[in-house]
């Protein structure tokens, strides 16, 4: 699996795609909001359809708008309905630490058909328990975590083990990157998955030195004449 872009920028997510090194996107309000898209659950549907089509068939993630229990499983029927790739990110619970989302998690897995991603986590626990209740995704909001005050390198090692040791499917998504070196420190941590900003896959490629070595061997090719 290894990286996803968190985008729903359409020319950014043909650019990175383009390269190869993507196998999947995620998405939530707040990312679609902030990248222009509007019109509701119109509006929504109609970017992530075409994020869907040019990922396809990697994993596209999009998340319910609502907290209410049955409005979210309609609603998560309907956006899994959208395209075969789409996934649907339900919260770990609500606002004030409302309880029924797992028992949501869990009849969408088993009883509708629906790839649920897990979100808004901080802790290898949460994760445990989304990943028991079915979860095909559990995101681990590392990058939140570290802000914390908290190593979520730790966080990701422990769920990790567990997640193996309880043969449990779900994979993780190391979500919230601050720095680019959360990539592969995630990626090392045991995460099967670290959703990226798109200005840090490209600092994950450019190097000063690598720029000055081809810029060496361009200019010694010009000089052999
Ligand atoms: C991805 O799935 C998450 O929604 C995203 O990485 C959250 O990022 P943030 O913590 O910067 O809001």
């Amino acid at each position: 699996m290894a990286i996803f872009l968190d985008s729903s920028r359409l020319n950014e997510i043909r650019k990175y795609h383009a390269m190869g090194i993507l196998r999947g996107v995620t998405t939530n309000p707040t990312i679609l909001l902030k990248e222009g898209v509007t019109g509701g659950i119109a509006g929504i549907r109609e970017r992530v359809i075409e994020v869907a089509r040019i990922v396809a068939p990697y994993p596209v993630s999009v998340e319910v708008t609502t907290n209410e229990p049955q409005a979210m499983i309609v609603q998560a029927c309907d956006m899994a309905g959208w395209a075969e790739n789409i996934n649907v990110k339900i919260t770990i619970h609500g606002p004030n630490g409302e309880l029924e989302n797992l028992p949501v998690i869990h009849q969408l897995e088993t009883q509708h058909d629906v790839r649920v991603n897990v979100t808004a986590m901080m802790s290898a626990q949460q994760c445990f328990l989304a990943a028991m209740a079915g979860a095909t995704y559990v995101s681990l909001f590392a990058g939140r975590v570290n802000n914390m005050g908290y190593d979520a390198v730790n966080e990701v090692m422990l769920l990790r083990r567990l997640l193996d040791s309880h043969e449990l499917k779900a994979q993780i998504i190391a979500a919230s990157t601050r720095e680019i070196l959360n990539v592969v420190q995630w990626l090392d941590a045991g995460a099967h998955i670290v959703t990226v900003l798109p200005n840090f896959v490209d600092g994950m490629i450019v190097h000063p030195y690598s720029k000055e070595t081809v810029k060496m061997f361009l200019d010694d090719a010009a000089k052999n004449k």
